[in-house]
């Protein structure tokens, strides 16, 4: 177990670590790029190759914490002047073995930035595939993965007071929201991860993280937030002999089990205009779409905005899966698994299974005015929690106005959208126009000529309604018909981003 980190010996790291400039871009320079690729990939052979022969502070605490590979114990000595070998085996990081230091745990350097700044943290973690040359253990703590970062960058980036992480694991979704609130609670089942939690919190200096063990909603019962976050145990795993329960991705109950808790739980945990942003797998079965499993989660009373960005069949959710877990194909452990995933899907019926994003907020006051469930695969590496914070203040504005105020509005065309317009050859006329948004989620609508005319004329100077009377009479056709026609699309223009509203 990782011993309780003691704040000195954070600290004392924290000062070795930044006297070295162990920081992400040193790293990446030092490696290099492709190194650096191969890494997030679990390959660490071509950093370490890179780092051979050089024994300065940065390149041995990169070997030792960045790679999770042993390093001679006097290097170990020169790179922690400050908290030392023997503080280092204090707070649980390390191993002496002979005239070697051996890693216990990864720590990382982690940067991003926000409205609030630029930050580079260092994240403890527990070692990964990579470090053991094997399968993980069930109580493997993540490090920050694909996934982490998915939600980190979905995080709208409002204020509030305080915020719940469900499944903190190494607690970087608790780092960041703390940036956004005054007192974050960070729960999950796994004392280890709490307490990598705790050593994280400390190692950066971040205070006002409380973390709290215990399932789901279990720890805050009765208590409301601002914002929840939680990039949940999400795998479907099937519940059979030998198939291993990854604490870190599986949650322990049947199929999409744990994902319907967290959505059908969180809205009782929202303080009004409160919001819960976490990722999910949910399950399609026969007919029933898994948007519209997702959607009786949710219930009527919270507004909801659902993303899918992919869905898998069983088998390529199965390969996936065993993969991530250290699995290696064409072993016969490899093919043992795969059929225990299919046989679980069979046997209950499930096609397919989708993977996306979930948005819930309590409303101020009233019933919910929001209730999207789409596919959606584009956008590219960016933050979308502006583009989502955006497009939900559009929503929200727009809801309160009827068509009549709608038609008063004066609207702007987003500064990222463009037009296509394809033609048959030879034909003056297009056949297809299409606006593409160059950011958010880079979404593509096909439009017909007067919602491709009404959006060109949206440059902040007319109403809409004028905008709408002006092209039926170019397109001479009825004005009160092409108000309806394009009115409800317009709403829809504005919770995308395409337009907004122009002040
Ligand atoms: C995918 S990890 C997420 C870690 C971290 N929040 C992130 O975004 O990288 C899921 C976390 O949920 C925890 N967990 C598993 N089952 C749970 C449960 N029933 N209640 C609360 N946390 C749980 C796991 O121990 C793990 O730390």
């Amino acid at each position: 177990m990782l011993p309780e980190p003691a704040p000195q010996l954070c600290q004392a790291l924290a000062a070795d670590l930044r006297s070295a400039g162990y920081a992400s871009a040193a790293l990446r320079d030092a490696w290099g790029a492709q190194a650096d690729d191969a890494l997030a990939r679990g390959l660490r052979g071509p950093a370490a190759q890179a780092l051979e022969g050089r024994d300065d502070a940065l390149a041995v605490l990169g070997r030792l914490w960045g790679l999770g590979m042993p390093v001679p114990r006097a290097s170990v000595d020169a790179a922690l002047p400050t908290l030392t070998v023997t503080g280092a085996v204090d707070l649980g990081l390390i191993a002496t073995v002979g005239a070697d230091v051996a890693p216990a745990v990864l720590v990382r350097p982690q940067a991003f930035a926000d409205d609030a700044g630029e930050v580079e943290w260092w994240i403890a973690s527990d070692l990964d595939e990579a470090a053991l040359q094997g399968p993980l253990p069930e109580d493997h703590v993540l490090g920050v993965g694909g996934a982490s970062q998915t939600l980190a960058r979905l995080q709208l980036t409002r204020r509030g007071g305080n915020a719940l992480d469900l499944g903190t694991g190494c607690g970087i979704q608790a780092l960041r929201l703390r940036r956004l609130v005054d007192r974050v609670v960070a729960t999950d089942i796994s004392e280890r991860a709490l307490r990598f939690t705790r050593l994280n919190a400390l190692l950066n200096g971040v205070d006002g993280i409380e973390t709290r063990h215990g399932s789901l909603f279990e720890p805050v019962a009765g208590e409301t937030f601002d914002r929840v976050a939680s990039n949940p145990p999400f795998v479907i795993t099937p519940r059979v002999e030998g198939v291993p329960a990854y604490e870190y991705r599986d949650g322990g109950l049947e199929g999409d089990a744990l994902v319907a808790a967290v959505i059908e739980g969180v809205g009782a945990q929202l303080a009004p205009g409160g919001v819960a942003q976490s990722l999910g797998n949910w399950e399609y079965h026969g007919e029933e779409s898994g948007l519209d499993r997702v959607r009786g989660w949710v219930g009527p009373s919270l507004d909801a905005w659902v993303i899918e960005r992919e869905v898998l069949d069983p088998l390529a959710y199965a390969e996936l899966w065993v993969r991530d877990g250290g699995t290696v194909p064409g072993t016969p452990a490899y093919a043992r698994l795969i059929e225990a995933w299919l046989d679980d899907f069979a046997r209950r019926g499930v096609t397919g299974v989708g993977f996306g994003y979930v948005l819930l907020r309590k409303p101020l006051a009233g019933a919910p005015t929001l209730s999207r469930y789409e596919r959606v695969a584009g956008g590219g590496e960016g933050g979308f929690g502006p583009h989502l914070a955006s497009c939900l203040a559009a929503h929200d504005r727009a809801a309160l106005l009827d068509d009549v105020d709608l038609a008063d509005s004066v609207l702007r065309v987003a500064p990222d959208v463009t037009e296509a317009r394809h033609h048959r050859p030879g034909e003056g006329d297009p056949s297809v126009i299409e606006l593409r948004q160059g950011g958010g989620f880079a979404r593509t609508l096909e439009v017909d000529p007067a919602l491709a005319a009404l959006v060109g004329a949206c440059d902040g100077d007319l109403p809409v309604g004028t905008l709408i009377d002006a092209i039926a009479q170019l397109m001479e056709v009825d004005a009160a018909h092409l108000r309806a026609d394009l009115l409800p699309r317009v709403r829809e223009l504005l919770v995308t981003g395409f337009v907004s509203f122009e002040d």
